[in-house]
């Protein structure tokens, strides 16, 4: 093996250190100072390539600025985003262009995200003619090719988004996506706008392209049926921070966070034919950033004296397995909520 091809099966695909993002809020008066949010408080992660990394967490713990980091659209405050070795927000801003062919970004909105005014065409090839200047021939041939990948047909090419389902629309962005031909692909809740069957639809899509090409996901999601479904890894995120990470089948099977146990505890059951929503303990976020002790401790039922004054630090559980909780081994040794630990919950699409 070469020394480069070593590299880069021993270099992770992408490596986050201690990401760290506060935003200033306007100031409510000109006597008060500007208030602060800590959007991130230190993530650090890695994925190999070929490797799906799935980021759940309620409305507001920091998943969508990690992307954005990710993504490089904005510089973080402290901490840095390798890809590949490559610090991306310490290269000019020409490299870091060219980078860009290797990780692109399918967002939530089927209609937000695709401009109205443009062709298929044009929408699809733009990451493509940012990058380079292929003749308008090579052009459409490249696109047509991508939008078969994403069972879409040639004669889409020249339509505009509106004629297009939501379904198909974000086959459009993932195409989009597809056509630098990156290594990452990072997808902000790229399903939570979509019917419960087209989403199967999509992320059968997703996990085929994922087989075919050897591509990597950093998943965003709200449902962790979702996660579970196209993910090797689950990072759980509390207020800004990776509280639990760890396979599916650990996260599922014997979770270690209290917060993640909420979080399944708020999954969805069918039950007698009717799906009922388990009690919701899981509440909105307050962002009580700054004081001592572990985040999570103010809605824990597990917390003591010492989960108020220390805060923890995501500690190995297992080779595969660790969580940022004192109380790690009590909540494992808890019984299981899901009665078959690990089921998929999302059925094989149709
Ligand atoms: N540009 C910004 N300016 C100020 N605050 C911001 C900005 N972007 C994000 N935030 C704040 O940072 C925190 C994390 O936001 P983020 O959008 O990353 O959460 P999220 O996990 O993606 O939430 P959701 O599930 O609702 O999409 C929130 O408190 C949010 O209000
Ligand atoms: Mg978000």
């Amino acid at each position: 093996m070469s020394t480069a091809a070593k590299m880069s099966a021993t270099t992770p695909l992408l490596e986050v250190r201690d990401l760290v993002q506060r935003y200033t809020l306007p100031r409510e008066s000109l006597l008060r100072s500007p208030g602060e949010v800590l959007a991130l408080n230190g993530v650090s992660l890695s994925l190999m390539a070929g490797q799906s990394l799935g980021i759940v967490g309620e409305s507001g713990s920091g998943k969508s600025t990690l992307a954005r980091l990710i993504m490089a659209l904005e510089k973080p405050s402290s901490g840095s985003v390798l890809m590949a070795g490559r610090d991306l927000h310490c290269v000019s801003a020409d490299e870091l262009r060219r980078a860009r062919r290797e990780f692109q970004m399918v967002f939530q909105d089927p209609y937000g995200s695709l401009d109205p005014r443009q062709t298929v065409a044009r929408i699809v090839a733009e990451p493509l003619t940012a990058l380079e200047n292929p003749d308008r021939e090579t052009l459409r041939v490249r696109v047509a090719s991508v939008l078969r990948q994403v069972g879409l047909r040639d004669a889409d090419i020249d339509k505009y988004p509106h004629e297009f389902s939501g379904g198909q629309r974000q086959r459009i962005a993932i195409a989009r996506a597809l056509i630098t031909q990156p290594k990452l692909i990072v997808a902000d809740e790229p399903v939570s706008a979509l019917d419960v069957s087209v989403q199967a639809q999509v992320l059968n899509l997703m996990q085929d392209l994922q087989e075919q090409f050897g591509l990597s996901y950093v998943l965003i999601s709200h449902d962790l049926a979702v996660v579970d479904y196209l993910c090797d890894e689950v990072a759980v995120m509390y207020l800004g921070r990776i509280v639990e990470r760890g396979r599916p089948e650990d996260l599922f099977g014997q979770c270690a966070h209290p917060y993640t146990r909420a979080l399944l505890d708020a999954v969805p059951q069918a039950q007698a034919g009717a799906v009922r929503r388990r009690r919701q303990s899981v509440a909105i976020a307050s962002q009580s950033f700054g004081s001592a002790g572990c985040a999570y401790a103010p809605r824990c039922p597990l917390a003591d004296a010492h989960c108020r004054e220390v805060a923890p630090a995501l500690r190995a559980l297992t080779a595969h397995h660790s969580a940022a909780c004192h109380k790690a081994e009590s909540v494992m040794a808890l019984p299981p909520l899901v009665s078959e630990p690990h089921q998929p919950l999302v059925s094989k699409p149709l």
